[in-house]
């Protein structure tokens, strides 16, 4: 098969890392893809919203199936576009439609989904501006801290959580005036969660579904989680907390319910449901639905699947998993983001890199991967192109032995203003319960 891969982060290039290993893979190509997966496939110039560059690129090559990375294109549309064009309606592709896509999309109608599903989630309501007298009664009845979620996509910002209450109903009032824009034209409240956070990943079909690795994901800057939120500095996988009987209950309540529900909505939703979950005292609340895998889980989730993927994916395009098994790695997967001096504010590019040799390749069986986010190759030197420059990962079982390895090698990497958390991973070490 002819194989497309969406987007140019440290995601894609573990998807296509990943997809590369399926013996169904004969040609590979990234649009715009990095100079990571430049290692293993073909990059397309273009930008993931440019749907005629996506379409000029898939007669091109002939693609037989398009895997997106992130949720942009989704929510405005490919999957939609692809299935009314007549050139493009046979291609599989892998990403719900942009009905599907607003699970992501629009915070207000995820919420109205799980409620209409009976799918755990914090108790919430929804304002506009027209409301501002009921969202700040509905404020004063919910204890602090209090929980703001612009409704629209605001580039993983629009989250707020405030301690104080007159803060909160002037910050409310800053969302709706335009702090992230229009995606603040509504205001999701709801009731802060006190739990401990897992991401959950499924691959549906619509009608059926398979569970990867699930991972913990490690937020903000610095260590000890303090500081400004990122993208995600680090991740691992397995979760101890994440054990076999509150995944149970996550498939019954969370996933079988969210899939029976694409059913009765009618939504087309063939591709990955990225679930963010609070474990309260072992019970799963819904925290947000993501239509895309996670950006750094899905550098270590990648790692310890054993099945084939491609097949996975072209099973789940077609409407149908019935015939395939996820097979997982007993051994773990530990993932830390190595980001540029200053990041998530400001920071210089353009710095040459060097160090490790897996800056350069990455064998499937070896126990070091490091997969590209921000990098581009600068008069034939590989130098760093973003605040996320690289997710290195390591396999192999036991979180000390893991850190101790990964640290090892982040070592041999370099580049000026390189910064990463040490610390990911020592909380699960040290996790009691
Ligand atoms: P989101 O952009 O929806 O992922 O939210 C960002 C972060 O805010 C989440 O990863 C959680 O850590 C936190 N968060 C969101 N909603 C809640 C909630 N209801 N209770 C506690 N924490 C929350
Ligand atoms: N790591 C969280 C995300 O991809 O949204």
């Amino acid at each position: 098969m002819n194989v497309l891969v969406l987007g140019s982060g440290g995601r894609e290039h573990a998807i296509a890392w990943k997809v590369k290993q399926s013996e169904k893979c004969t040609n590979l190509f990234c649009l715009p893809g990095n100079p990571g997966t430049a290692q293993i496939a073909t990059n397309v110039s273009g930008g993931v919203k440019d749907f005629e560059t996506i379409k000029k690129c898939v007669i091109e090559n002939s693609i037989d199936i398009v895997i997106v990375g992130p949720e942009d294109p989704l929510v405005f549309g490919l999957r939609d576009m692809f299935a009314a064009d007549e050139q493009l309606k046979d291609v599989l592709f892998v990403g719900p439609s942009k009905k599907g896509a607003q699970l992501e999309g629009s915070k207000d109608f995820a919420k109205e989904f799980m409620t209409r599903h009976n799918i755990p989630t914090a108790a919430y309501r929804s304002f506009t501006k027209e409301t501002l007298a009921e969202a700040d009664s509905f404020l004063e009845q919910l204890e602090a801290p209090y929980v703001l979620k612009a409704d629209g996509l605001a580039a993983g910002k629009g989250v707020l959580i405030i301690e104080n209450l007159e803060e909160a109903k002037a910050e409310l009032r800053n969302m709706m005036g335009g702090k992230f824009g229009a995606a603040g034209n509504t205001v999701v409240i709801e009731q802060f969660l006190k739990g401990i956070e897992v991401s959950v990943f499924v691959l549906t079909s619509g009608r059926d579904y398979l569970i990867l690795p699930e991972a913990k994901d490690y937020k903000r800057i610095g260590e000890g989680d303090k500081g400004l939120n990122t993208g995600g500095m680090g991740a691992v996988s397995p979760v101890v907390f994440a054990d076999a009987e509150f995944m149970a209950k996550v498939e019954e309540r969370i996933i079988k319910p969210t899939v029976e529900g694409f059913k009765k909505d009618n939504i087309d939703y063939k591709g990955f449901v990225f679930i963010g979950l609070m474990n309260c005292g072992g019970d799963p609340y819904v925290i947000e639905y993501n239509v895309r895998m996670g950006d750094p889980e899905t550098e270590a989730v990648m790692t310890r699947i054993d099945s084939d993927l491609l097949s996975h994916l072209v099973a789940a395009a077609k409407g149908d998993l019935s015939g395939e098994k996820m097979e997982i790695s007993k051994d773990g997967a530990l993932t830390v983001v190595c980001v540029s001096g200053g990041y998530p504010e400001e920071y210089k590019k353009g710095i040459e890199m060097g160090g490790s040799r897996y800056l350069y390749e990455n064998t499937p069986d070896s126990k070091i991967k490091v997969f590209h986010s921000g990098t581009a190759i600068k008069d034939g030197k590989l130098v760093t192109a973003g605040g996320r420059v690289l997710a290195v990962t390591v396999n192999g079982n036991g979180i000390e032995a893991q850190r101790k390895a990964i640290y090892a090698e982040i070592g041999n990497i370099s580049y000026e203003g390189k910064y990463c958390r040490r610390d990911v991973g020592l909380d699960l070490l040290n996790y009691k319960g």
